[in-house]
């Protein structure tokens, strides 16, 4: 069975891109027809870039659980909705069906609702990837509190900043989540972020590992507790219901903290309906998502792939998501093609940086792997290099299955640029055409759209786009400001990305990589300021530098070019000592894989760090290194040269 707003042909891309660019509101009033609203929307879009306002269905009155979860129990309650498959493979996979969704999801909110957290409340959920972490997030939906997931890589300082920033009240965790042959302790790791924390009232804990771990009284209870009170207060005569928190369109449904240029993340705000809507719409049409189909995202919930491809989009489309605990190497790496194998996975969704790792394990953890349930292939959150796509093309897809390559970011909500599967051409290393709804423009450096092609026929420069699409940011929490300075006020009247594209004379784009000073370690976004505000946090550090270099696994390598002054152990320690500064303000994530030590950086008179120079000194390069008459002292360029790591 398709759905009504799926598109089923070459033609219908054509004809629906066009509608939605002509008449936004018309095209989008019609696909939000498909979903259960309790009251319908006054004016279906709404918008300027310039402050900048973006309303979608304002008016309307919804709650996104009841989209997810409720409209669906009529016919599919004994559909799977959630497969869990856990970190060691011995362990027994959960099923978690839409009834059981509801259930859970119902009673969550009662918890909830019993610690007095209220609509509008943040609520923060530091999990690993367990069912009762899409309990939690889809929980605070129901009951209208905004959630803020935060990835299980982030440190106890990176947490209480975000604690802070969001002003959030309640937390969800778990003793501990398992991650290969490691227990990474989380609720240890939210004490020390409470540390000094005035806002969070209560804490709850869901036992996963069994680690041990402090209780405070009055702010610390049990997650099976609270579930079991609020077990009899849903559940009345074999009849579960929690009523769901009648929500404005408009209203927030959550923060993402994303890294920027600047060294403070910004906390991404989406709201329900334009969300909902961006999230299935995209979901359904570039998988080609059928009924009946296993879905398997191995994102992390604590990312916006998580958020919009293993949760929201899915479940609101009816689908069977696959939730995976672990990582792609344990037992060993042939973990995600065990899993195809035994739960017949036809959709597979991954990032190249895991491709490009499995790729380096050989391919004798393929051998006797049965994929032919597969149809679909797609990958996110970094240009793929031609080897991995004809890699995931020969050996997973077996030049059978469709490779979607999908551009976008947690700002834009779900995927702005893709091919369809099966229904618009794929292109290796390019993203090529944009969904319906989606106005991409190509402009130069002072913001005039680019119109003439270089050398190889392509038009290239800065993707900007043109016009709302549903699923776009509203504000950055706390911060609109910060919102329109960052995305809307760069070139006027569109919301700049921030990467680069090449255009070529078919329409197809291809993202070339950041423009700002964003790395994108393994999929991960990490701002260079951020790693060097954590550097320079470390005491025998004077200054330092970063800049991303070619990594062949992790996309891009993290290089810090370092002043030190001191005498603390020869220099690998002093490295070890700087990489652990970094995992503690940060967290492990954004360790950097190189250091140099060095006396000065190349810097203009004016005092600035010329990066160009120190991001070619670190990709190899040692002749080319451009005009450095301008700098201060062009001698520090020789001395960084020839102590290269
Ligand atoms: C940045 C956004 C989208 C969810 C995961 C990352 C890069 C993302 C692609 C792609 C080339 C890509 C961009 C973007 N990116 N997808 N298919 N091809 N680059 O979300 O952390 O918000 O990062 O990831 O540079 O701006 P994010």
């Amino acid at each position: 069975m398709s759905y009504p707003f799926q598109i089923n042909s070459l033609a219908q891309y054509h004809a629906d891109y066009k509608a939605a660019a002509e008449n936004p509101d018309v095209f989008w009033a019609n696909v939000a027809e498909n979903f259960y609203w309790r009251k319908k929307w006054d004016k279906a879009l709404d918008w300027n870039f310039t402050e900048p306002k973006i309303e979608w269905f304002a008016g309307g009155k919804l709650n996104i659980t009841e989209n997810c979860i409720d409209r669906h129990l009529a016919t599919m309650a004994d559909k799977p909705a959630i497969i869990w498959e856990p970190n060691n493979p011995e362990e027994r996979v959960r099923t978690v069906t839409y009834a059981r969704l509801h259930k859970r999801v119902c009673q969550f909110a009662q918890v909830l609702k019993n610690n007095a957290v209220k609509k509008g409340d943040r609520v923060c959920i530091y999990m690993g990837m367990v069912p009762e972490l899409a309990y939690a997030v889809l929980g605070c939906a129901r009951i209208g509190a905004i959630h803020s997931v935060i990835f299980g890589g982030f440190s106890a300082q990176s947490i209480a900043d975000r604690l802070e920033d969001a002003q959030a009240t309640f937390i969800v965790t778990c003793d501990g989540a398992y991650r290969g042959e490691k227990v990474i302790p989380l609720k240890a790791v939210i004490d020390d972020a409470l540390i000094g924390n005035k806002t969070v009232k209560k804490v709850i804990v869901y036992t996963r590992t069994r680690t041990p771990v402090s209780m405070i009284k009055g702010r610390d209870i049990w997650w099976e507790d609270e579930m079991d009170i609020a077990e009899d207060q849903i559940e009345k005569n074999g009849v579960v219901s929690f009523k769901a928190e009648e929500m404005d369109a408009e209203d927030p449904l959550f923060i993402l903290y994303t890294s920027g240029s600047t060294g403070k993340p910004k906390g991404v705000v989406h709201t329900c309906a334009g969300y909902m809507i961006w999230t299935t719409y995209t979901f359904v049409n570039m998988f080609q998502y059928n009924q009946g189909d296993i879905h398997f995202c191995t994102a992390d919930i604590g990312w916006i792939t998580g958020h919009s491809y293993i949760l929201y989009g899915p479940l609101a489309a009816g689908a069977t998501s696959l939730m995976f605990e672990g990582i792609p190497t344990f037992p060993n790496a042939g973990r995600f093609w065990d899993i195809i194998d035994k739960h017949q996975v036809n959709i597979l969704y991954t990032a190249p940086t895991a491709l490009r790792s499995l790729m380096s394990f050989g391919d004798e953890h393929l051998l006797g792997k049965n994929l032919t349930s597969l149809k679909t292939l797609g990958t996110v959150g970094e240009p793929i290099n031609e080897e991995a796509w004809h890699w995931y093309d020969d050996n997973i897809g077996k030049n059978k299955c469709p490779i979607i390559d999908t551009w976008w970011q947690t700002e834009t909500g779900g995927c702005l640029i893709t091919n369809l599967a099966g229904i618009t051409p794929a292109k290796p290393g390019w993203a090529t055409l944009p969904m319906p709804g989606v106005q991409p423009v190509i402009v130069d450096e002072k913001g005039n759209e680019v119109t003439e092609a270089d050398e190889h026929g392509m038009l290239k420069g800065n993707l900007c786009i043109k016009a709302p699409w549903p699923g776009i940011l509203r504000t950055t929490y706390g911060d609109h400001e910060r919102c329109r300075v960052n995305y809307f006020a760069t070139y006027p009247n569109v919301y700049f990305t921030g990467d680069g594209a090449l255009k070529d004379a078919e329409g197809n784009y291809r993202i070339t990589g950041r423009v700002d000073d964003v790395l994108n370690i393994s999929g991960h976004r990490i701002g260079t300021a951020e790693v060097e505000n954590a550097i320079n946090m470390h005491s025998g550090v004077v200054e330092s530098a970063v800049v991303g270099y070619p990594h062949d696994i992790k996309g891009q390598g993290i290089y810090a070019f370092v002043i030190y002054n001191g005498h603390h152990g020869d220099e690998n320690l002093r490295r070890q000592d700087i990489s652990q500064t970094v995992a503690k303000i940060i967290g492990a994530i954004a360790k950097p894989d190189k250091i140099q030590f060095v006396k000065g950086l190349p810097k203009t008179r004016s005092g600035k760090i010329m990066r160009r120079i120190l991001r070619k000194i670190a990709e190899g390069e040692t002749e080319n290194l451009g005009d450095i008459t301008t700098l201060l002292d062009p001698d520090v360029v020789a001395e960084i040269k020839d102590g290269k790591v």
